[in-house]
């Protein structure tokens, strides 16, 4: 049976206080959830989330990082400081660092490299604008964030990589991808997957919905064949929530 990947991605919320009561809640309720689940806290946030988590089925994540070993890099994390905390997955090529951060392919690129090197594993996220989709170049945008992100990055290291399909019209608007939209991106995504590696890598890599996602639209989404999993953003803020979406079944 498929294995579903739930992620949530808290983006710029929670405290402290705030963050060990939501982790240690998903912890308890999540406890006999058989999919696979992470949690990606903000950075200040995530040495506590990782103790609250010892010993629990949810991955610890982050939801960004530099893309440098250490060095003079004023206001940048490392790899190596994650890995450190216990982080496992790392968010990379979200929308809101391509759009609002100005973040170029070869940039999660080298991010993506360097997580990988470090065995973290990668979501790196992929997704088109309203204007794109509009102007009918969607599948160039998906085609070069898919090549250019993964540019380096032998057959050897693909299984530590999760794809994240976001619209970017479709990220916290409420407005969500129809499933078979959705199903039919993911499966261009599994098409450029295959010219780049093999067919096999494109039937077996995990390819996330994003946008939008929460819990009376979750079963349909994941009813899809291309749709592997979810990244969550605002309704991974609340237990209420997000666990209804990682128990979809
Ligand atoms: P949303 O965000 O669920 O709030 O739309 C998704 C994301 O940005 O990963």
């Amino acid at each position: 049976m498929k294995r579903y990947f739930i992620a949530g991605n808290w983006k710029m919320h929670k405290t402290i206080p705030e963050a060990i009561e939501l982790a240690s809640e998903l912890k308890e309720r999540l406890a006999d959830c058989k999919e696979k689940l992470m949690i990606a806290p903000p950075f200040t946030a995530l040495y506590s989330v990782a103790q609250v988590l010892k010993g629990s089925n949810i991955l610890l994540g982050a939801q960004n990082m530099g893309p440098e070993e250490s060095g003079a890099h004023t206001g940048e994390i490392s790899v190596i400081m994650l890995k450190d905390i216990g982080v496992r997955v790392v968010i990379l090529g979200h929308s809101e660092r391509r759009h609002t951060y100005g973040e170029s392919d070869a940039l999660i690129n080298a991010k993506v490299k360097l997580a990988l090197k470090h065995d973290l594993e990668a979501i790196l996220c992929v997704g088109e604008t309203l204007e794109e989709r509009e102007r009918g170049v969607l599948e160039n945008v998906i085609r070069r964030q898919l090549t250019e992100g993964l540019r380096g990055v032998d057959t050897s290291m693909l299984a530590n990589v999760t794809i994240a399909y976001e619209p970017v019209w479709a990220i916290g608007t409420g407005k969500t991808a129809t499933p078979e939209d959705a199903d039919a991106v993911h499966a261009f995504c599994r098409q450029v997957i295959a010219e780049l590696y093999s067919s096999d890598m494109a039937k077996n890599i995990v390819i996330q919905y994003g946008g939008s996602v929460k819990p009376e639209n979750t079963a349909t989404l994941m009813a899809k064949k291309n749709i592997d999993g979810a990244l969550v953003g605002g309704a991974s803020l609340k237990a209420e929530s997000f666990v209804p979406i990682a128990k979809f079944l």
